[in-house]
């Protein structure tokens, strides 16, 4: 197993570019299954997750062709396999999003349940509900969630809370289910905004993308596509962070900052530095940080994919910083190993409370899930010493290789194999 090892204390500088969105690519590949038409992606970020997705993509018959650096076509001319299997569902739980496409396509769905993950339980409940409810038989059945629909009917759901890709999946579903489907209480990220409008370029009629009602008008078939995947909002918000931390000058590019909004807010009530342009975003380390609490929320509020990024810097910050996880019910792994850093964090239920400034110093550190390495990454750039972060595959599932990047502004990381 990979781990990246960091010497601390350097100040960085320079420009960092902003890859495609992993949480759009996901569902926009899943989308190619609804269509026997080509589907042409560009600005594919080169990830594990968007690898594992292409290999269930063909794993249910699609052709996949890679074409330059960031783009990739699909093609699912006709589906082979109606069954996702466990052992490809339980190294991503986002191939669920296979299920409403593989459901409007053929009539039928055979999908692993997901299973949990390290920051939660993460159940697909409310997907297979809404599912149903647009005539879906579906039974759970030795670990496997069994869909079928001689034909799925548009329907008028409400989501009973705000789910990612619960709302992804239902759109899929109709757009390619004759009729208006309505649905209410939708997730309202960026990533949801993209997929419809690969929709729309497929021939779907999607209206309210963005706000929580979302009406769809699908059609009895749709079109191949071409899409251009958008940046990724989480990747931008990580390196702003790395930029508050130990940059003298960062500039943040091929970005959106109106996707970042509540990240941009935070920053600059905690003293950073920050000048947004059209595609990029300049941030600096500053004087002196300050604590501010916050507490996570679906879009348009502040991600929860960035909450443990936050905590890193609100290491560094003068004062209590009390940050509350109000999606995921475990989404606090990252704490013992910052403490193991040095950090001062004292956790009460869904609050962990940050005392800082507090000295960093590097240690043998663990990365449990996605967001928690990046943030034990952030830590290690400004922890006195070598920091020597385990388990770096985590890190590889949602960002493109962190050591090149950081890397290339001045920074100490290698990866050891
Ligand atoms: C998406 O996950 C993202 N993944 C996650 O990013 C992100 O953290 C999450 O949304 C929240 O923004 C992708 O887009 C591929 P949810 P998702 O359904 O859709 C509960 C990363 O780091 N829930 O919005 O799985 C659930 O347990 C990943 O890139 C149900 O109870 O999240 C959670 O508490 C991590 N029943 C809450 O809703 C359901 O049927 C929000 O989950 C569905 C969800």
């Amino acid at each position: 197993m990979d781990k990246l090892r960091i010497r601390g204390g350097r100040e960085l500088a320079g420009t960092v570019r902003i890859a495609g969105a992993k949480n759009a690519a996901l569902p926009a590949l899943a989308a190619a299954l609804l269509t026997e038409g080509e589907v042409t992606f560009a600005n594919v970020p080169m990830l594990r997750d968007v690898r594992t997705m292409l290999r269930v993509l063909e794993h249910h018959g699609a052709r996949v062709e890679n074409g330059s650096r960031d783009s990739v076509t699909v093609q699912a001319g006709s589906i082979a396999s109606h069954e996702a299997p466990y052992d490809l569902v339980k190294t991503m739980r986002a191939s669920v999003l296979v299920l409403g496409p593989l459901l409007a396509r053929c009539g039928r769905a055979r999908v692993s349940m997901p299973g949990g993950c390290a920051i939660g339980e993460r159940p697909i409940d409310i997907h297979l509900d809404a599912l149903a409810n647009m005539g879906a038989e579906v039974r759970l059945e030795h670990g496997y969630v069994e869909a079928r629909a001689k034909r799925l009917k548009p329907a008028d759901y409400t989501f009973p809370l705000v789910t990612v890709t619960g709302t992804e999946n239902l759109m899929m579903a109709a757009a390619l289910t004759e009729g208006t489907s309505v649905f209410r209480n939708c997730a309202r990220e960026p990533e949801v905004v993209d997929l419809a409008v690969l929709l729309r370029a497929m021939g779907a009629e999607v209206d309210g993308d963005g706000t929580e009602v979302i009406r769809i008008t699908g059609r009895r078939e749709l079109g191949g596509a071409e899409h251009t995947v958008i940046p990724d909002r989480v990747e931008a918000a990580t390196y702003l962070m790395a930029g508050a931390l130990a940059c003298r000058r960062l500039e943040v590019a091929d970005c959106r900052p109106q996707d970042l909004k509540a990240v941009l807010a935070l920053l600059e009530s905690a003293g950073v530095p920050l000048t947004a342009g059209e595609t990029s975003i300049v941030v600096a380390r500053p004087e002196k940080l300050v604590a501010v609490d916050v507490a996570t929320a679906p879009h348009p509020g502040f991600p929860t994919d960035m909450q443990a990024q936050y905590m890193a810097l609100a290491t560094q910050a003068r004062g209590v910083s009390r940050i509350t996880e109000t999606i995921f019910e475990s989404r606090f792994m990252h704490v013992s190993e910052l403490r193991r850093l040095g950090a001062r964090i004292n956790v009460e239920g869904q609050t962990a409370e940050v005392t800082g400034p507090a000295a960093l110093a590097g240690a043998q550190v663990m990365a449990t899930d996605l967001r928690a390495s990046a943030s034990l990454v952030l830590a290690g750039l400004v922890a006195d010493g070598v920091t020597v972060i385990d388990r770096v595959y985590h890190l590889d599932r949602g960002y493109e290789p962190m050591e090149v990047k950081l890397g290339a502004l001045g920074a100490s990381v290698e990866r050891v194999k």
